[in-house]
């Protein structure tokens, strides 16, 4: 996925207001970025581009001022990492300028066909498409109604252009004659904003933060012209104007900037016990109206991607211990495959932060398909699946910046717990326990612990493999630590369930490889440490994440005993560990290599 930004004002504002835009779009990408603004010039205005292969340099030459300007930031998908495919891409006249986030699933006949008709292309990406079919869609429109000067003209030729491509895609579009924008979607994010300065539209709310004071998510079905006199919004498929509701912008600079921290990873990591408060503070009722909706159905998948996945099937064993309910947890890219059983009585939760994953939101669409009924829990709540979703369980874990999932992971255990515990007409104990929770994720993140957790970041900072073992609810954990150490530190970890070490993964243990041991005091604790003293009788390194220490393990790091918690719990350290190496191993624990924070092409 890639990150879009654009404004346009009255009067001309400094043109490095879309670069930061764009530093805090990143983490949706971070191959290349560029901009293109407006230069007045005494015999008429022009075009200016920047654009470069690679991530935004700390800093930029100095920029001018423009009314109106727009940039990207990519994570690539057709065309490699060169200057020439960095966005934004013009037209033949270099009059009109796009940034686009997603894949034109038919741009190769509709390029054959721009080519035959005489325009030139300078890159070889999709997007790059969609300038030259709009130019032509323009020329089209004025040509027919010969008012060239209709501001809606511009609105006719982006329907007409959309309406050739196939794919999820949003576009920001630059028309310099009519100095105007033209936002226009099909699933992948786009948000409107008004602020005293101008009319700005981004592919996160993230980025209007101290720009605009009101926004509007833009539907599927609309098409947005932003000018310098503000906002117009029109039906996609008529052409008819239409209202948007607009939204006050609750979020302020405070949650979006580092608040002190080196890297967002590791700020996020320390707001987990706040994030768990304040789920405990607004979210009880959505836990008791899901809680309802789960009750009236027969047959509930968690559905869910990654770190999203694992806390699906973290929850499955929740609702087993606490609720006695069977939950299928389904990885949502697999969902279609198994989608057959799914009755109009069945519920589909999907768990997803950014709400844009497209594996998600296909899973969703077949659920409703199929006539069921649809929750989600989601951080973004502007986001598609939000808006697909019949019913909407916020996370409450404000912005999550970092690609890594963090808070996020935490704040969907605490609901799924909760939601277990309110089934099983134990709510208070769900209360409490999460209060636990929260006293061990604050000493989880003690300078103590995280003394503990350097050491053990020494000791394996040029380890090429590490595994990690758990059983029960430390399953999930294992797997979601093992995520979290490859992801960014590029090390080759691997979660295993502890009783599949005899099946094969033993075979792969040697002198001195590392091996976490998630053993919390519940009633895996015996066979998970005699797995331990197996992979330590063979020559591996034991660290055990345990509120107990056992002569299995090389290393301890204590953790608080929390219960039924205990994901949220022994999921802290691991996430330290993973920050602590990616920074001895002198990478980004923002923006690691090849991912981005939300995966919304396939
Ligand atoms: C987690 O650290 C990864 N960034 C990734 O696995 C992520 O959890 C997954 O892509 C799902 O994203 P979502 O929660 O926004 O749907």
């Amino acid at each position: 996925m890639c990150g879009i930004f654009g404004f346009v004002s009255r009067r001309e504002l400094p043109v490095a207001l879309v670069v930061d835009a764009l530093r805090t779009l990143e983490y949706r990408g971070y191959d290349s970025w560029g901009i293109a603004y407006e230069v007045p010039e005494s015999v008429g205005t022009y075009l200016a581009v920047f654009k470069q292969a690679g991530r935004l340099p700390p800093k930029l030459p100095p920029l001018p001022t423009s009314p109106i300007a727009l940039g990207h930031t990519r994570w690539a998908t057709h065309g490699g990492v060169t200057d020439e495919n960095a966005h934004p891409h013009l037209d033949c006249t270099a009059t009109l300028a796009i940034v686009h986030n997603g894949i034109i699933e038919n741009y190769r006949p509709l390029r054959e066909t721009l080519e035959r008709t005489g325009h030139h292309f300078r890159s070889d990406t999709d997007s790059e498409i969609f300038a030259h079919l709009l130019e032509d869609s323009l020329e089209r429109a004025m040509t027919e109604s010969r008012l060239s000067e209709s501001p809606d003209l511009l609105v006719e030729a982006v329907r007409q252009a959309f309406a050739q491509i196939r794919g999820l895609n949003a576009f920001i579009v630059l028309h310099l004659p009519s100095r105007q924008l033209v936002a226009v979607k099909s699933t992948s994010p786009l948000v409107l904003g008004i602020g005293t300065d101008g009319v700005f539209v981004s592919s996160d709310a993230v980025a209007l933060v101290g720009h605009a004071d009101r926004i509007y998510y833009l539907r599927d079905d609309e098409v947005a012209l932003l000018s310098p006199d503000g906002p117009r919004l029109f039906d996609r498929c008529t052409g008819e104007p239409r209202q948007p509701q607009w939204e006050l912008l609750t979020l302020r600079p405070a949650d979006t900037s580092l608040g002190g921290f080196p890297h967002y990873l590791i700020k996020e990591i320390h707001e987990q016990p706040r994030v768990i408060k304040r789920i405990l503070r607004e979210r009880l009722e959505d836990a008791r109206q899901l809680a309802e909706l789960i009750q009236r159905s027969y047959g509930t998948f968690f559905v869910g991607c990654g770190t999203a996945g694992y806390a699906a099937l973290c929850g499955s064993y929740l609702f087993s211990r606490i609720a006695r309910r069977h939950v299928n947890a389904v990885i949502a890219s697999e969902f279609k495959y198994q989608e057959h059983f799914l009755t109009d009585r069945s519920l589909v939760i999907a768990l997803t932060q950014s709400g844009e994953t497209v594996d998600v939101i296909e899973a969703v669409q077949a659920a409703k398909r199929r006539g069921a009924t649809v929750a989600a829990l989601v951080n973004v709540t502007g986001s598609t699946v939000a808006r697909l979703a019949d019913f909407t369980v916020p996370l409450s874990a404000g912005p999550e910046q970092s690609v890594l999932s963090t808070k996020a992971y935490t704040a969907k255990l605490a609901i799924l717990l909760l939601v277990a515990h309110i089934l099983n007409g134990s709510e208070h104990v769900g209360i409490d326990v999460l209060w636990r929770a929260i006293d061990g994720m604050e000493q989880a993140l003690a300078p103590a612990t995280l003394d503990r957790i350097r050491a053990v970041a020494e000791h394996l900072v040029d380890a090429e493999h590490c595994y990690v073992i758990g059983r029960g609810l430390s399953y999930p954990t294992a797997l979601e630590a093992a995520l979290k150490i490859k992801e960014v530190t590029y090390i080759h970890a691997e979660g295993f369930a502890g009783g599949e070490l005899k099946h094969g993964v033993i075979a792969l243990i040697q002198d001195g490889s590392p091996c976490l041991v998630f053993s919390p005091l519940d009633e895996t604790r015996p066979d998970i440490l005699s797995g331990a003293m197996e992979v330590r009788s063979r020559g591996g390194w034991i660290i055990g994440i345990s509120p107990e220490p056992d002569e299995a393990f090389h290393v301890h790091i204590p953790i608080a005993d929390v219960g039924d918690a205990s994901p949220l719990v022994t999921i802290v350290p691991a996430q330290l560990l993973a920050y602590e190496l990616a920074v001895r191993r002198g990478l980004d624990p923002d923006k690691p290599r090849n991912l981005a924070k939300s995966v919304t092409v396939k």
